[in-house]
């Protein structure tokens, strides 16, 4: 099919990189509410187990706002609604967002102006305009979101313009919405559970291997921060599969490192199909980000490597081969038993998908994921996602 006009754009850009915001590493949060000087007209949005152990002792004078309390789960229009209903747009001159990938994409709303309808600004017939200044401190090792231009939620879907009753995923994307600032505070990881921990780190994994992978996006330069990532992640992964998860702790500031240069990497190049794939997943039965993604990595992976085993997909079984110390040939079945160590592998099936989806899903990518898609390693087809659902389910 003919490529879609964002997607053509995208190839067109000449940029080598975008790093947009000022980035910063911390000790903790109290040293970054400090330098920040914090106050009054400053708006927090967090979790509760987020600001309990880490802020409420620091007794600032910021609003601060629970994510939980706009619903559980990745943003939703309902949720974006409540949010903007729940924070006054002239109660705040500054976002500061501390948290993991749902809390970054929020906060790059809250720094914009309202919308008359949410559903419109997801659909691109609302402009998005940027006025506050935004700074995101992320606390999971995974989105990347906080150096991107999108920002990600389940929205009713549509099909030539009429709702057609269910939901799917939609990325929000303008580079007006990038973070203006970025501090690491890899202290904030540690109370973070093993299981969103490990999702989240595949996620960056899953970004670093798209973006390496991408085949007319990708630069000299998002090259460097995609194998930087892969090479920081996989180190990780390979001692927690040896040591367990507790491995995880002393190397939380290389996690959370590594997940922004892979945020670095995709801005430029490029997401894919995995991520493309994932969507309708995330956005039907609300599977979390990194795991829908994981369900369906390998499976592309090993269409990637059916169609084109050389080329950039040769490179990246030699940056893995390298790092988890196995041959070149047995690179992708290494990867997948370290995967399987660091997260137990989940069939589609047992987070909801249906026999029937494996029809309905690649309709779905075909209409909304374009800007994904065409950033395939190999020509993709309806047919292919049928067979990854499929070999999934
Ligand atoms: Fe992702």
């Amino acid at each position: 099919m003919a490529m879609d006009a964002f997607s053509a754009s995208l190839m067109k850009d000449k940029r080598e990189i975008v790093i947009a915001p000022t980035i910063y590493k911390f000790e903790t949060f109290g040293d970054f509410a400090g330098e920040f000087k914090l106050g009054e007209r400053d708006v927090v949005l967090t979790n509760e187990f987020i600001y309990k152990p880490f802020m409420a002792e620091l007794g600032l004078k910021s609003q601060f706002v629970f994510q939980e309390k706009f619903g559980a789960g990745e943003p939703s229009e309902a949720m974006i609604e409540t949010m903007y209903e729940a924070i006054p747009y002239d109660s705040y001159d500054r976002v500061i967002a501390v948290g993991g990938g749902a809390i970054m994409d929020l906060c790059k709303l809250l720094g914009c102006k309202r919308p008359a309808s949410v559903h419109e600004l997801y659909f691109k017939r609302e402009p998005v305009v940027h006025e506050k200044e935004v700074i995101a401190i992320p606390t999971t090792c995974g989105t990347g979101s906080e150096v991107t231009n999108i920002s990600v939620a389940i929205v009713k879907d549509e099909k030539d313009g009429k709702l057609t009753g269910g939901e799917t995923k939609l990325g929000l994307v303008s580079d007006d919405i990038i973070p203006n600032k970025v501090c690491l505070v890899p202290d904030l990881l540690k109370t973070l559970p093993y299981k969103p921990f490990a999702a989240s780190a595949i996620d960056a994994l899953i970004h670093a291997t798209e973006s390496f992978l991408s085949p007319h996006r990708k630069t000299v330069t998002s090259e460097m921060f995609s194998v930087k990532a892969m090479e920081m992640i996989l180190e990780g992964f390979r001692r927690i599969a040896l040591e367990g998860p507790d491995a995880r702790i002393d190397y939380l500031g290389e996690f959370v490192t590594a997940s922004l240069f892979a945020g670095i990497a995709f801005l430029k190049a490029g997401c894919a199909t995995v991520h493309g794939m994932s969507f309708p997943l995330g956005g039907t039965y609300h599977v979390p980000h990194g795991e829908s993604n994981y369900a369906l990595f390998s499976k592309i992976l090993e269409l990637y490597d059916e169609y084109e085993p050389a080329g950039e997909l040769g490179k990246f079984k030699e940056i893995v081969a390298r790092c988890l110390g196995c041959t070149k040939d047995d690179a992708l079945r290494t990867l997948n038993v370290t995967l399987e160590k660091v997260l137990p592998l989940k069939p589609l099936h047992e987070y909801g998908f249906k026999e029937e989806d494996i029809k309905s899903f690649p309709l779905s990518v075909e209409a909304n994921q374009q800007r994904l898609i065409t950033n395939s390693y190999r020509p993709w087809s309806i047919e292919l996602s049928e067979r990854v659902y499929r070999e999934c389910f």
